[in-house]
């Protein structure tokens, strides 16, 4: 019973994704709408705040020359410009991130439900690729330079990968005030709560035992 349970919401889960993915931040009916953080009326994104007590500020980011902290398991840090960082982003769609990677640091492959990605390398360089839907799952991939430009189109999984020895840093545009990221081992294997790892090792073809070895690292 609680199998068919898992099932059913891994299903709505995927389904919802799906939906997702072509998804789009609708067009803004004024010229700003800067989110009002205070505000308590639901609305699809941020309520906006008075037009006439906005400032230069609200439309203003301090940060991204700081090299963001990779001391961890991935070895990259994103450090995210969305709308919670920059509230005149609000009814835009659009939105930047810095991200920096120790040598051979990766971002795993994750994906963006409602965020076209373009990226430039500024520091370093990187391999790159995301794969196509099913039934094909085509990996393109590529290796950037300082300077290069990659886009990984709206809700498909990419990853980077710093192939150097020197730190590398780069620079994304998204196509979304709020991109919404999924981390595909977080999600699958690091769920709260946790999917039965009976349906993963038949999904992956795998030994029960590994599955809770893999769960145990999320
Ligand atoms: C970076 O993160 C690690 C692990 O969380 C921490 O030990 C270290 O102090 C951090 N370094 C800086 C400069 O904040």
């Amino acid at each position: 019973m609680a199998k068919h349970v898992t099932i059913f919401f891994f299903f709505v889960a995927l389904t919802s994704c799906y939906i997702a993915s072509f998804a789009s931040d609708p067009m803004p009916l004024q010229d700003f709408c800067v989110a009002d953080t205070t505000s308590t009326v639901i609305v699809n994104g941020l309520a906006c705040k008075d037009p006439s007590l906005v400032k230069a500020e609200d439309f203003f980011f301090c940060g991204l020359s700081m090299p963001g902290n990779t001391t961890n398991s991935f070895g990259s840090k994103v450090t995210p410009v969305f709308v919670n960082q920059l509230p005149g982003l609000n009814t835009l769609g659009i939105s930047m991130a810095r991200i920096d990677y120790a040598p051979w640091g990766i971002n795993p492959p994750h994906t963006h439900p409602r965020a076209t990605e373009i990226l430039t390398v500024i520091e370093g360089s990187l391999q790159v690729g995301f794969v196509t839907s099913n039934p094909d799952n085509r990996l393109f991939t590529k290796v950037l330079q300082k300077g290069d430009v990659f886009v990984f189109p709206i809700g498909l999984i990419h990853f980077q990968r710093n192939v150097g020895n020197t730190n590398a840093v780069a620079i994304a545009g998204l196509s979304s005030q709020a991109p919404g990221v999924i981390t595909i081992g977080n999600a699958v294997f690091g769920s709260n709560p946790l999917i039965d790892n009976d349906v993963l090792a038949k999904a992956f073809q795998i030994d029960k035992s590994i599955v809770d070895q893999i769960q145990s690292k999320f």
